[in-house]
């Protein structure tokens, strides 16, 4: 790389001055360590005697034929062009021609790295993505961010240089699904801050939202038919550090879909019953089996009318209603019918109500996902079962593998995201503790695959990284929450139990800090992390 060293001297010398030893220029910072990535990859082999720089004649290269690659490139270009400054045009790979820069290839890559693995190697002519699709090569180019100085991600041209560390990363993801769960139905969040959190969380290679859209506080999606679930239902919320109500349009919901999708990322919609439900009987007098509708529910907990009516036809009618239009605005093969916390119904009426609700899910084409409880009561063929307090003792849970159902897991005291890291942490007000303390080291030490007794291997489909916004009432305090300990999970869900180790962690979590300070994410600074100093 060409220093400016040699200009100054010359400049210096020429104007007949000496040369002062203290105005030597700092070299430029040494590039991030291949390997420092949050979710640690699968292989890392550093080599240091290369590396590449970006510059202002590099190129961002794709695969002629692949426009999911193509989209992934412009999308690239975009992040990286205002920091630096530089064109970085996107253009076709040619054949045999090494170009300068950033190549995204799909194909030729190891059929065992799956549709998320990808392979980045990067020597002196540039840095080279292969996958075996377009989401492997997304994966790929999220990594490559993580090298990159964090001043990539600035809005304005920033000093250089762009150094990228020699070596090569093959990664692939130990469980194929990684989710987060965001509950808009408590405190609602905007289309556009829904985005920023999935912009945040696909940085660690998220690949679903479950997106928690109704419960008794607050409705959360228009359903043509029904317009009083948003104009009433949609106009509440928690009241406790001020209502955040609204909801989104057909079209709001289908741009979220998109951004997400543009990120490989899956939307699947929850639509909560027979439980979590005052919202609706709010919204229709008819849902509710004494005819009267109940009055809006702002508190925290169990509403006073928590249950859909189960012996009304009317009642399914509004669910076929709702799943049908929010499964025709949906491309992903799920949708969550919720189905947690229904102790207040007798066993046979929730059986009842969960064959039917499935029945009606199936019919419009999608796969149903459902809380743990639902296990009960579901056909697992197919299902996911959110497993969020482990039971050794649910024998249905237990059997759910062995029918053909899999159990995503998010066992509460350690995953669930709004309970507090310790007492008033991140700040009094903020989060909950009912499942305990979280502290970073808990959010990493547990295993997917031992949680639940008697569910493992090929039972386990992943891990979900819920957040419920009881006591969460902004973006700032949705990031505190989240940062860092949603990194810790999706590593659990992404590499393999060999890279598990707690320093190793730490070490690369605090790396991410002068990215979430770039990006105004407002991370909580946990004592259990060697931050670099501001
Ligand atoms: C839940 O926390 N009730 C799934």
């Amino acid at each position: 790389m060409r220093r400016t060293a040699p200009v100054v001297l010359a400049v210096t010398l020429a104007a007949g001055l000496a040369v002062p030893a203290a105005a030597a220029p700092t070299p430029p910072a040494p590039p991030i360590p291949l390997g420092q990535v949050v979710p640690a990859p699968v292989s890392v082999h550093a080599n240091t005697a290369v590396g590449y720089t970006l510059s202002p004649t590099s190129v961002i290269s794709y695969d002629l034929g692949n426009s999911a690659t193509r989209q992934v490139a412009q999308w690239l270009a975009g992040q990286l062009r205002p920091s630096t400054g530089y064109p970085l045009p996107v253009v076709p790979a040619v054949p045999f021609v090494s170009l300068p820069g950033i190549s995204l290839a799909v194909g030729g890559a190891d059929p065992s790295w799956g549709s998320e693995g990808y392979r980045l190697a990067v020597d002196n002519g540039g840095v080279h993505i292969k996958a075996n699709s377009a989401n492997g090569v997304y994966d790929g180019v999220q990594t490559l961010l993580q090298l990159l100085p964090a001043k990539f991600a600035a809005k304005t041209a920033q000093r250089g240089p762009w150094p990228v560390a020699g070596g090569e990363i093959v990664d692939y993801p130990r469980y194929a699904y990684r989710g987060a769960v965001l509950d808009v139905a408590r405190h609602f969040f905007t289309v556009a801050e829904v985005e920023r959190y999935l912009d945040e969380v696909s940085r660690y290679k998220i690949n679903y939202l479950q997106l928690h859209l109704t419960d008794s506080q607050g409705w959360r999606i228009q359903i043509d038919g029904w317009p009083r679930l948003t104009s009433v239902g949609g106009s509440s919320g928690v009241s406790a550090g001020g209502v955040r109500a609204g909801y989104y349009t057909q079209a709001d919901y289908e741009q979220i879909v998109r951004y997400a999708a543009a990120r490989f990322i899956t939307v699947i919609p929850e639509i909560e019953g027979p439980a979590h439900s005052n919202a609706a009987l709010a919204s229709y007098a008819e849902l509710n089996c004494d005819g009267v509708a109940a009055p809006l529910f702002q508190g925290v907990g169990p509403s006073p009318h928590e249950y859909l009516c189960l012996g009304k036809d009317i009642t399914y009618t509004f669910l076929d209603d709702v799943i049908r239009q929010v499964a025709a605005l949906t491309p992903g093969p799920y949708l969550s019918i919720g189905g947690d916390e229904a102790a207040g119904v007798s066993a046979a009426d929730y059986a009842t109500y969960i064959h039917r609700v499935q029945a009606i899910v199936a019919k419009y084409g999608k796969k149903l996902v459902g809380w743990q409880e639902s296990a009960a009561a579901i056909d697992p063929a197919g299902a996911l079962i959110g497993l969020w307090i482990p039971d050794p003792d649910d024998t249905r849970l237990k059997a759910a593998p062995a029918a053909g159902g899999k159990l995503v897991m998010s066992p509460a005291f350690t995953a669930y995201m709004d309970m507090q890291y310790a007492a008033d942490k991140p700040a009094a007000g903020v989060g909950n503790n009912w499942a305990g303390y979280i502290e970073v080291q808990d959010a990493y030490n547990w295993d997917p695959n031992t949680v639940q007794d008697g569910v493992s291997g090929s039972g386990v489909a992943g891990v979900n990284i819920p957040l419920f916004t009881e006591y969460v009432h902004s973006p700032a305090e949705i990031d505190s929450l989240v940062f860092p300990r949603l990194p810790a999970i999706a590593e659990l869900g992404w590499s393999p139990p060999s890279t598990h180790d707690w320093n190793s962690f730490r070490t690369r979590l605090a790396a991410q800090a002068p990215y979430w300070d770039q990006t105004g994410v407002h991370f909580y600074r946990s004592p259990q992390i060697p931050w670099p100093t501001r």
